[in-house]
């Protein structure tokens, strides 16, 4: 995650001052059903432009050719009859091939990297299906990402009626993918165990109340981004 951005001017909605970066940063969004990640993802890459930040924006499971065609079989559902353990290791198959196909370049080119979903929706969805062994899910991302993460992770908080009942909307008269079809036990679960991550690796992680407006779960997530990354570089000398 080391490559030079190019020199830039603020605007009315990001920082009023020149921004450089040494280095490129990975930033992850994540969250139930429809806490409204891909809207924002839209909105921070719009701000981080505005900085003169290039950025690609990015999404699990998916985001390389490869990985695109493992999306179709677990959104499909062809393998939870394997059990969720499987399911984690699909997602860790794709999700390889995505870090080192898409991710990495991109960081190593000097763009910034916005991914909807990661290593978290893995703890969270698997762990919150089958109850699974959280140090089971550690020791399969720390093998397969070896070290690899996020320099910032959003955690989108929203009430799960209020998810589930955008979700919904959204999808129209289309059919709901292999999760959202889960009960409301399931995204009860999924909840509490995304705000435990953000308990547990606060340092990394930052949760915004996502039943905001999208104009306001914005400001909230780039208040994040400035104090967490750019003011970060800032204190660093990087900037100029
Ligand atoms: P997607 O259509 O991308 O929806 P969303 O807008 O909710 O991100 O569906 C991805 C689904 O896959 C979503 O229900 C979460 C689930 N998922 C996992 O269960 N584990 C994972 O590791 C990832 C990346 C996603």
């Amino acid at each position: 995650m080391n490559a030079e951005l190019a020199a830039t001017t603020g605007s009315k909605s990001a920082p009023n001052r020149p921004l450089h970066s040494g280095m490129a940063r990975f930033i992850t969004l994540e969250g139930g059903e429809g806490a409204g990640k891909s809207t924002l993802a839209v909105g921070l890459k719009q701000r981080l432009a505005e900085c003169g930040i290039g950025c690609l924006v990015t999404r699990e499971p998916g985001g390389s050719p490869k990985a695109e065609v493992i999306r179709e079989t677990l959104l499909g559902g062809e393998i939870a009859p394997f059990g969720p353990f499987a399911e984690a290791l699909m997602f860790y198959a794709a999700r390889i091939d995505h870090v080192d196909r898409t991710i990495k370049p991109a960081l190593t080119r000097g763009e910034w990297v916005i991914c909807d979903r990661f290593a978290d929706s893995t703890r969270a969805y698997q762990g919150a299906l089958g109850r699974l062994d959280p140090a089971l899910l550690a020791a399969l991302e720390r093998v397969a990402l070896a070290g690899f993460a996020a320099d910032l992770t959003l955690i989108l908080d929203v009430p799960v009626d209020v998810g589930l009942a955008r979700a919904a909307v959204r999808r129209g008269t289309g059919a709901s993918d292999r999760f959202e079809r889960e009960g409301r036990g399931f995204h009860t679960r999924l909840r509490r165990a995304y705000l435990d991550i953000a308990e547990r690796e606060p340092a990394r992680c930052v949760v915004v109340d996502a039943s905001l407006l999208p104009s306001a779960v914005l400001d909230l997530a780039w208040s994040a981004v400035e104090a967490r990354l750019l003011q970060h570089a800032d204190a660093a000398g990087s900037l100029s």
